[in-house]
C-alpha cells in the first residue's frame, strides 16, 4: 500500500517520554528529510537523555514547553508550517493517577483539547493537515477471561488516567464531527522496550532484580496485558498518520497475552541467567502486595481492522523483544542509575514503602 501523506513538518509533542522518544528515533531514520520538533515540557518522565542520537539533527528542534499553552502552540505550528501533530504527552502512569488525578485532568484533557484547537485555526492554511491522537487500550475497561477489545468496543475507562484517555479520545472525535479536522486515533496495548521509565512493571522489575529488592506484585498477579514493542507501536503510528482514514480509529496490539506473575517469572529467570545467578534465585524475590485499586482484569487488543487496512502487524517475536530489553537496561545501568536516584525516589517510597 502506498502512502497518502508525506508531512515536510510534524509537530511530536511528549517526544522525550518512553514513547515519543523511541518514535522519533525511528520517524527520523525512515524520513530523514522531515523536520520533527519536539515539544515536551520534560516532566519526572521526560528526558533528553533519550533523545541524544537526534538532538544534533539539523531536521530536529526541541522545544521545552507545555502543551496547554495555547499560544505558543499555535506559534509552533504556524512558524514550523506543521503538516501533522503527533500527540504522546500525557500523564501515563495508572498508580499516579490514584494519589493525583488532577494533573491528569489537565494534561491529558485539557492539553489534547488545546492541540485540537490550535490543530483547527491551522488547518484551515494547510489542506493536507493531519491531527493523530495516541491513546491506550485502557480506555475500553476490562475483559473478562474471553474476548477482544475491537474499534467499536464502547469506552468504559476505570482508573482517572484512562478515563483522562478517554475523554481525550471523544474531544478529538468531537473534532472531527463538528469541524472536520482530519484526525486520526490510534489505541495501543502494554508497550515494553529502551528508555522505559522504571515505575511500569518491565524496568522495575528488572531494576529491582539487579539490585535484589523486593518484586512487588499486585494482587493475585494473575491479570494479563498484551505486550507489544515499542518499536512496532511507532511503525504502526506511521503507518496510520501516512495511510490512515481521517475519522477513523485503528487498534494496534501484539496479541501476546501475558499474566503479570508470568512476566516477572520470565524476567527473573532472564535476569538470572545473564547476572551468573542460580537458576531460582529471583523469583524468590517476589513479594505480593496490596492490589491497585479499581485494577483492570485483562486487555486484550483485536487489531485485525489495522493489519487489513493499513497492512501492520508485529516485527518482534516477544522472546526477541524482552531479550534485547532486559540487555538495553542492562547495557544502559547509568540512565537508570540517574532516574531512581532523583525525585523518583520519594514516589517509589509512597507507593511500595521501605
Ligand atoms: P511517558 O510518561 O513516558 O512520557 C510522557 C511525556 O509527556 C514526557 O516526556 C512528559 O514530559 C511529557 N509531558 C507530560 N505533560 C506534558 C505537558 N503538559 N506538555 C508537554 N509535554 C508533557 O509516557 P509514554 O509511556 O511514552 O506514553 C506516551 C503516550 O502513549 C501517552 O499518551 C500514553 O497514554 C500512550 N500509551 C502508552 C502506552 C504504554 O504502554 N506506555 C500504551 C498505549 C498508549
Ligand atoms: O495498556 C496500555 C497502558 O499500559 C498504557 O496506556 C499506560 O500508559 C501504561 O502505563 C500501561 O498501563 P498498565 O497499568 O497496564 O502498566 P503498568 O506497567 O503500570 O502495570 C502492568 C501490570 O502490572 C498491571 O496489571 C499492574 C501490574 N503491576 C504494576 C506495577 C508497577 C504490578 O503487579 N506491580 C507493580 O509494581
Amino acid at each position: 500500500m502506498s502512502d497518502t501523506f508525506a508531512p515536510a513538518a510534524v509537530l511530536v509533542t511528549g517526544g522525550a517520554g518512553f514513547i515519543g522518544s523511541n518514535f522519533i528515533h525511528n520517524f527520523m531514520a525512515g524520513n530523514p528529510d522531515c523536520r520533527v520538533v519536539n515539544l515536551d515540557i520534560l516532566t519526572y518522565a521526560g528526558n533528553l537523555k533519550n533523545l541524544r542520537a537526534v538532538q544534533d539533527n539539523p531536521h530536529y528542534r526541541f522545544v521545552k514547553g507545555d502543551i496547554c499553552d495555547a499560544p505558543l502552540v499555535a506559534q509552533l505550528l504556524a512558524e514550523e508550517k506543521i503538516d501533522a501533530v503527533l500527540h504522546f504527552a500525557a500523564e501515563s502512569h495508572v498508580d499516579r493517577s490514584i494519589t493525583g488525578p488532577e494533573i491528569f485532568v489537565r494534561t491529558n484533557v485539557l492539553g489534547t483539547q488545546t492541540l485540537l484547537e490550535a490543530s483547527r485555526a491551522h488547518a484551515a492554511t494547510r489542506p493536507a493537515f493531519r491531527y493523530l491522537q495516541v491513546s491506550t487500550d485502557e480506555v475500553y475497561g476490562s475483559l473478562g477471561s474471553e474476548g477482544f477489545f475491537t474499534e467499536e468496543t464502547p469506552l468504559a475507562p476505570n482508573s482517572p488516567y484512562s478515563a483522562s484517555k478517554a475523554g481525550a479520545d471523544l474531544l478529538v472525535r468531537a473534532y472531527f464531527e463538528t469541524f472536520r479536522l482530519p484526525t486520526l486515533n490510534t489505541r495501543c496495548s502494554n508497550n515494553y522496550g529502551p528508555y522505559h521509565f522504571p515505575e511500569k512493571l518491565i524496568p522495575l522489575m528488572i531494576h529491582n532484580i539487579m539490585e535484589k529488592k523486593a518484586l512487588p506484585v499486585y494482587g493475585d498477579g494473575l491479570n494479563v496485558r498484551d505486550w507489544l514493542h515499542v518499536k512496532d507501536h511507532s511503525a504502526a503510528i506511521e503507518r496510520v498518520l501516512k495511510q490512515g482514514k481521517p475519522g477513523e480509529v485503528y487498534n494496534i496490539g501484539g496479541n501476546n497475552e501475558w499474566r503479570n506473575i508470568d512476566i516477572v517469572h520470565l524476567v527473573c529467570d532472564l535476569m538470572d541467567e545473564r547476572l551468573g545467578r542460580a537458576a531460582g534465585e529471583s523469583r524468590k524475590l517476589i513479594t505480593f502486595v496490596k492490589d491497585r485499586p479499581g485494577h483492570d482484569r485483562r486487555y486484550a487488543i483485536d487489531a485485525a481492522k489495522t493489519k487489513r487496512e493499513l497492512g501492520w502487524g508485529p516485527s518482534y517475536t516477544f522472546e526477541r523483544g524482552i531479550a534485547e530489553t532486559i540487555d538495553w537496561y542492562l547495557a544502559n545501568q547509568e540512565w537508570v542509575t540517574e532516574i531512581v536516584s532523583g525525585s523518583y525516589r520519594e514516589y517509589y517510597q509512597q507507593q511500595y514503602g521501605a
